[in-house]
């Protein structure tokens, strides 16, 4: 059933009354769903503690919802449409009946090596149909699914397994990005020196040489090769979870971002539908990485909900040449086309060369995610790619929002180049200042928070409440605060200015300034380090770190590859600084803490305006820095 609207004042007629009557707004969107058991109250919710219950009671399973509810009408429709990293080698389509039967013989398969309702399994895995097979696996059976990137490093990896407690892993024996051939298996076994679990099970795509520890290491082929196609899926309460994933935050590791069953079946599947205005039939595609959220709920969970057609692609835009996208888009005839803006300037810097011969008329939407897209990518995205047909959606969102807060509707909400234009319904925005007013009218600019909850929304950061409280729920006092910068322009249009607090976003993956500092600092040589973000032509931003070391049998040009490996081999590539500056000191107030907006303002080249330098303990040292700036 569609709750797609198709009109500017649908939109704005429902919207009213999503905030006017929001319970009632969601039963009935929920009520397109099946239950096992339907819920007894709409919304149970508090943002002090924080404590949020969407569809209290309810009793159902996410995959049901997927397979069982649609079976009559779609079992031959493709359900995933997989394109492999090289173009040479087949792709694969496996319907909604095909995918079904892989689903329920994985699930058996979980069951039969013990995996229960409630257990954790690590799915660190490449871009192959298995890795969504993996997650719909564990959802059928109510195991806690946490997926964690395949370029994150072994020891990231140690540290998620050992964090949520996972009995299982499921990984590949190696992974193929562009050119390269990488060998996972072995990092997984690395990882399991620092964190144990009972269980692995490697689906074989490289073919190349791992080891496999006798008892605990199985083939996925094994696995399922005697588990019967069918099985009956485990009742959930709507507030069970459904999956962790982890994202990093100004400071600390990394945590756990807890989302539950109910409330974030029915966000993925409205907001999927609305702002990609997907059709029966089309093809859409998400670049995304399935370890990110973006693939969680726009690869998986909204597009298979709403018995779409999902393709899934191995590989990188620029292998085996920066054309592969379109030659993707011309051979899959994709309807409706969701990168970031990353990509887009990446891409950019190629020219239109590459996008010359290959037919792109079966685009109807794009969209971009990720990070704020400057005007220039937009353009340029609308006018090469788009033909200056195809309307841009521009969503913003986040790991803990589960879906879509802020985007047009495609072809419905007039677009404004570089804005995410207006919150989708149900989404209630506020824009406070620093002491937590809000800032009413149009025409305002401050920090973006959320006054009411949405199904989606976070519910905890996993084993340890308190933490979510303290980063999204205590800044301002009954407010979800997003750590984004917003601007709301004169006709009421929200534009993403970025992060306000310590978190840097490089080509739309979330790094935490802490995060990348504690991996500086494990090298012996490091006496101590600061990082900064700085605007990056490419990346969007780049990864500035301000280092103080003991060169005592190193060279300086030596000691900043070596740093730059660590964070690699601690963190993983993502992670790595673009810019090493090794300092004689760093600019600290009288009580010792780091003045990181002088930091940024030279990592920025500003120098004009340093601002208020008087608390500094030591002005020399700013001078110092600014001398020997890279
Ligand atoms: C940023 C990704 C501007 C923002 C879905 C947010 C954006 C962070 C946009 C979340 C956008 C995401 N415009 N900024 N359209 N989308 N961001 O958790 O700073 O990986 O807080 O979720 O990315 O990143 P995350």
């Amino acid at each position: 059933m569609s709750d797609r609207l198709h009109t500017l004042s649908g939109y704005l007629y429902e919207y009213q009354k999503s905030v006017t009557q929001p319970e009632e707004f969601w039963a009935r969107i929920a009520d397109s769903f099946y239950w096992r058991k339907r819920w007894s109250k709409t919304l149970k919710w508090n943002f002090k503690d924080p404590d949020v219950k969407w569809f209290v009671n309810g009793k159902l399973n996410i995959t049901e919802n997927i397979f069982e509810r649609n079976m009559f009408t779609m079992a031959d429709r493709p359900a995933i449409i997989w394109e492999p990293n090289d173009p040479n080698e087949a792709s694969r389509t496996l319907t909604y009946k095909e995918l079904f039967h892989e689903v329920c013989r994985f699930a058996n398969a979980l069951k039969a090596k013990g995996i229960e309702k409630g257990d954790r399994v690590i799915i660190y895995m490449p871009m192959v149909p298995e890795a969504a097979v993996a997650m719909l696996a564990c959802a059928r059976i109510g195991a806690i699914h946490s997926v964690v990137f395949a370029g994150f490093s072994a020891s990231a990896l140690a540290d998620r397994i050992k964090d949520c407690g996972a009995k299982a892993v499921l990984t590949s024996d190696g992974n193929f990005r562009g050119s390269k051939k990488i060998a996972v298996k072995g990092l997984v076994d690395e990882a399991l020196e620092k964190s144990p679990v009972d269980t692995v099970i490697v689906y074989q795509r490289t073919h190349q040489e791992i080891t496999m520890k006798e008892g605990r290491d199985f083939w996925w082929h094994d696995a399922v090769a005697d588990q019967a196609d069918t099985n009956v899926a485990e009742e959930m309460d709507s507030e069970d979870m459904l999956f962790i994933l982890y994202t990093s935050g100004s400071t600390g590791k990394p945590k756990g971002v807890v989302h539950t069953t109910g409330g974030y079946m029915v966000y993925t599947k409205y907001s999927f539908e609305n702002v990609f205005q997907y059709s029966p039939g089309d093809v859409y595609w998400c670049t995304a990485d399935i370890g990110w959220i973006t693939g969680h709920s726009y690869i998986v969970y909204g597009p298979l909900l709403c018995g779409a057609t999902t393709l899934m692609f191995e590989g990188v835009p620029t292998y085996p040449d920066a054309g592969r996208f379109w030659a993707v888009v011309e051979k899959h005839k994709v309807n409706q086309f969701y990168t970031a803006p990353t990509a887009i300037r990446a891409l950019q810097a190629y020219g239109t060369e590459p996008i010359q011969g290959y037919d792109l008329s079966s685009l109807k939407v794009l969209g971009s995610v990720g990070e704020p897209i400057n005007e220039e990518a937009w353009h340029w995205y609308h006018t090469h790619i788009g033909k200056d047909k195809c309307p841009i959606v521009d969503t913003w969102w986040q790991t803990e929002t589960g879906g879509i807060m802020v985007s047009p509707l495609a072809g419905i909400t007039p677009t404004k180049p570089a804005y995410a234009t207006l919150p989708l319904p149900g989404i209630q925005l506020c824009i406070v200042d620093a002491d937590g007013n809000e800032l009413t009218g149009n025409g305002v600019e401050g920090n973006l928070c959320v006054k009411f909850p949405w199904p989606s929304m976070i519910r905890t950061t996993y084993g340890d409440h308190d933490r979510c409280k303290q980063t999204y729920f205590s800044t301002y006092p009954n407010m979800y605060f997003t750590g984004d910068g917003v601007k709301r322009d004169h006709d009421g249009y929200y534009r993403i200015l970025g992060r306000v607090d310590d978190v840097i976003n490089v080509s739309g993956h979330r790094m935490g300034t802490a995060e990348v500092e504690n991996a500086i600092n494990e090298h012996p040589k490091v006496i101590e380090s600061a990082v900064v973000g700085y605007p990056h032509e490419v990346k969007g931003q780049g990864i500035y770190a301000y280092v103080i070391c003991d060169l005592t049998n190193r060279t300086e040009e030596n000691l900043i590859q070596e740093i730059k490996d660590s964070v690699s081999k601690i963190i993983g590539p993502i992670a790595k600084p673009d810019k090493i500056q090794l300092v004689p000191g760093l600019p600290k107030t009288r009580s010792g803490k780091i003045m990181r907006r002088i930091l940024r303002k030279v990592a920025e080249n500003s120098l004009d305006n340093m601002g208020d330098t008087s608390t500094l303990l030591d002005p020399e040292v700013v001078k110092q820095i600014i001398e020997g700036r890279k």
